[in-house]
């Protein structure tokens, strides 16, 4: 399956050539592919926050070569560039706040700066740190790809039809995807017959980025309003609803595209399976349960908006980014250390102590 994953990639979000971060602008697909340029660590930090470039693992994957742009800069300033650099950490910090790989990858450049040996080239080091976040990540997909498979399988044999929400494809990662990867392998191993994509108001990454994608590799997609889900799981035979993460609490608690929640409590209902994939990067044992996990509200102009056009009465509008799905509406976590069912703080501890499969 891993070579036909391989063979089967068309669409990628992020690209570092010659010191020069290429971001896949998202807000305009799929209409316009435009490539924007950073240069600059605040290039970066404005793509993250004006989504140029989301979903969490990319984001990190985005905030780690942000930072080889910033201290380039810094060392050119000369004076004490690492202290200065700090500032350059705090702008990335900021950029967004519910995506754990952000944090994540940050600490994890901070880290490699704080064991720079003494002629070592600081730049290079800092570069190839990057470049091994972007490339694990890639190999963390096709891992949790194979998993999340292997779990179709043995739990119904065949998966007639999948429900994924929010885009957690190509676009969303350095690779293949997490839900997604998990989409495109089952389709690959002839396990899928449709996958419904709902389309996720109000930025509409599942009609923009996911049906995209997927209609890019010929699989099955069919778009829904993300009102539809409970229906499409009554009646269409969705044996699995898939979905990624961007902060997963110690206990197993789940942030998610905001309507993640009602999808778990719809499956439970319909006896639907509700599987979260997503790296071990996105798990923050130091958050106790979902209700430590920061959440994002953006600007209400965004419902009540569109084109810059009103859409009816000047009212008040509650614009939360991401919900919570509690650990007991989840069936499995599937990650690229292995896979947790019915997750608990138990479990999630154990698997943090693990290596990663690959
Ligand atoms: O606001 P977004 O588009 O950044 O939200 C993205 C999601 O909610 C994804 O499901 C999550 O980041 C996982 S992406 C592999």
């Amino acid at each position: 399956m891993r070579d036909r994953l391989l063979a089967a990639e068309k669409v990628k979000a992020i690209d570092w050539r010659d010191g020069v971060l290429y971001l896949l602008d998202q807000r305009s697909l799929p209409f316009e592919e435009n490539w924007i340029a950073c240069t600059r660590v605040a290039d970066v930090a404005e793509a993250i926050g004006s989504m140029v470039v989301r979903g969490a693992p990319v984001i990190g994957i985005s905030a780690a070569y942000g930072v080889v742009l910033a201290a380039r800069a810094r060392m050119a300033e000369g004076g004490d560039w690492q202290a200065a650099l700090e500032a350059d950490f705090a702008l990335l910090t900021e950029a967004r706040p519910t995506a754990a790989n952000l944090f994540w990858a940050l600490d994890r450049m901070r880290d490699r700066l704080g064991r720079l040996k003494e002629q070592a080239e600081p730049l290079a080091v800092l570069e190839a740190e990057a470049i091994a976040i972007h490339e694990s990540d890639r190999e963390a997909n096709l891992t949790m790809a194979q998993l999340g498979v292997d779990l179709i399988r043995k739990h119904q044999g065949n998966a007639q039809a999948i429900l994924t929400h929010c885009n957690t494809g190509a676009l969303a990662t350095g690779g293949f995807g997490t839900a997604l990867g998990v989409v495109r392998g089952a389709y690959i191993e002839g396990m899928v017959e449709r996958v419904y994509a709902d389309e996720t108001r109000p930025w509409l990454q599942g009609s923009r980025l996911t049906a995209w994608e997927l209609a890019c590799e010929g699989i099955p997609v069919t778009l829904n309003v993300d009102s539809a889900a409970a229906h499409i799981m009554k009646t269409k035979g969705v044996t699995w609803v898939i979905v990624g993460a961007d902060c997963i609490a110690a206990n197993g608690d789940v942030a998610n595209k905001i309507g993640t929640y009602q999808l778990a409590v719809c499956a439970m209902h319909h006896g639907v399976r509700f599987m979260v994939v997503a790296p071990s990067s996105i798990i923050d044992m130091s958050l106790a349960s979902g209700d430590d996990i920061p959440m994002e509200e953006r600007d209400k102009r965004e419902l009540l908006e569109i084109g810059g056009k009103g859409l009816g009465a000047d009212v008040d509008a509650f614009n939360p980014v991401f919900d919570v799905t509690p650990a007991d509406l989840i069936d499995v976590i599937v990650t690229e250390k292995g896979i947790i069912e019915r997750p608990d703080t138990a479990k999630l501890a154990q698997l943090m102590c693990r290596k990663r499969l690959h």
